[in-house]
């Protein structure tokens, strides 16, 4: 059976500046991964800003038709008010690399890191974050407004804020964890959603044309058993990692953007009150590399889920860390059909792209987690397509998945 996608269905790979460009030093991870606060050093990560050329030559052999990458607020504005226009040029030559190949460019604004002048004034706690953040998005959008359509200002608001305040799951060590209570996550949140709100006010102003929205990070919420206090404590989880960030800036959306990797499942236990949300599945069920349980059926349900909003929907995420490659093929083929079944009962799916293009620093876990499709080899920078990629290709050639 075939399982045709949409016409002009967009398919490609997605990236983020500090993961993969490299020195970045002007941001608060590269302060954090200097003086220990976090465990790993990105250094030149993939050297991507020098070898773009090349990461590009391999989404393009892929068959991509679009390519999701992010713009580093540090390089753009390294202080406070100074912008650096050089770097401007830099990102335009990216995205004509990209148009170049026969990509659509789809920009993010903010992928986890803020340069130091911006934590040094307390960050996204400041009440004028907003106010920063919609100022450089303007800037960025009026050197390469013409150049691009597809906006997302912040990535994962939602995993940010819960990082920085909350710090939980797979990922703590992250910069700035040092005060966390439920307080500072609300405060965290309001800016974001105010900064959200106002740089898509000024990038629609600019380019009334343009489709701005965000990438929010969602999981599938399970539940163990289905007492009552399970579906209270479901019902919030859901409501936190799911839909308050989306429910407050729903009106300021063109397009609801979200990644996908993995399910949490509940299960309250008053004995053991840490596993009421379970990340990593020891049991008999297939993981990834760094533990996440792979649960494929979540893309439908989030996918479902998010057709309340009314709004095209893209799939900016979805990968598994797997250094061996012996699982990321069926893993993108059983995601692939579940969204497709989403598809078909109606969500308004218009790109998937499959994190990530290369093997990259993976925040907290270094380069441990092998999220590429392309092999790197972190000490000569060689990119090796690993096979998945071939498989991957086909898909996006034929818009199609063949099962
Ligand atoms: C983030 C990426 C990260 C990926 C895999 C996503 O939530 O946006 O930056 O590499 O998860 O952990």
């Amino acid at each position: 059976m075939n399982l045709k996608f949409p016409e002009n269905f967009f398919w490609g790979c997605a990236t983020s500046a500090h993961q993969v460009e490299g020195n970045n030093k002007n941001n608060d991870w590269w302060r954090a991964e200097q003086i220990g606060e976090v465990p790993y050093k990105s250094e030149e990560a993939c050297d991507s800003y020098n070898r773009y050329q090349e990461d590009f030559d391999l989404a393009k052999k892929m068959h991509n038709n679009a390519h999701r990458f992010s713009i580093e607020w540090s390089r753009i504005e390294p202080r406070e008010g100074n912008f650096n226009q050089n770097e401007i040029e830099h990102y335009r030559k990216v995205i004509h690399a990209l148009k170049e190949r026969g990509m659509e460019p789809f920009v993010t604004l903010h992928h986890f890191t803020n340069p130091i002048w911006f934590a040094d004034i307390g960050g996204w706690a400041n009440k004028k974050a907003p106010f920063y953040f919609a100022r450089y998005a303007e800037y960025v959008v009026k050197n390469l407004g013409e150049e691009v359509k597809y906006w997302i200002t912040i990535n994962e608001p939602n995993v940010y804020v819960g990082m920085l305040a909350l710090g939980y799951g797979p990922w703590t060590h992250w910069p700035d964890q040092s005060r966390k209570n439920f307080f500072r996550f609300m405060r965290l949140a309001k800016n974001m959603t105010k900064a959200h709100k106002k740089a898509y006010k000024k990038i629609k102003k600019l380019q009334p044309n343009s489709f701005v929205g965000l990438n929010h990070g969602n999981v599938f919420v399970g539940r163990a058993n289905n007492n009552l206090v399970t579906y209270f404590v479901w019902f919030l989880v859901n409501w936190f990692k799911n839909k308050l960030f989306l429910n407050k800036v729903a009106r300021y959306l063109d397009f609801v953007g979200f990644s996908y990797y993995t399910r949490v499942i509940i299960t309250p236990s008053f004995s053991n009150p840490e596993t009421w949300v379970r990340w990593e599945h020891k049991d008999d069920r297939p993981v990834a590399d760094g533990g996440w349980e792979i649960y494929p059926q979540g893309i439908y349900f989030v996918t479902k889920q998010a057709m309340r909003y009314k709004k095209p929907i893209f799939i900016f995420e979805n990968g598994i860390a797997d250094a061996d490659d012996d699982q990321r093929s069926m893993f993108i083929k059983n995601h692939l059909r579940w969204l497709h079944k989403a598809i078909s009962e109606g969500a308004d799916v218009r790109g998937y792209f499959y994190w990530s293009l290369l093997d990259n620093f993976e925040w907290a876990e270094g380069f441990k987690q092998k999220f590429g499709l392309v092999e790197v080899n972190f000490n000569t920078f060689e990119r090796k397509a690993r096979p998945s990629s071939i498989f991957y290709a086909q898909i996006c050639k034929d818009n199609e998945l063949k099962i």
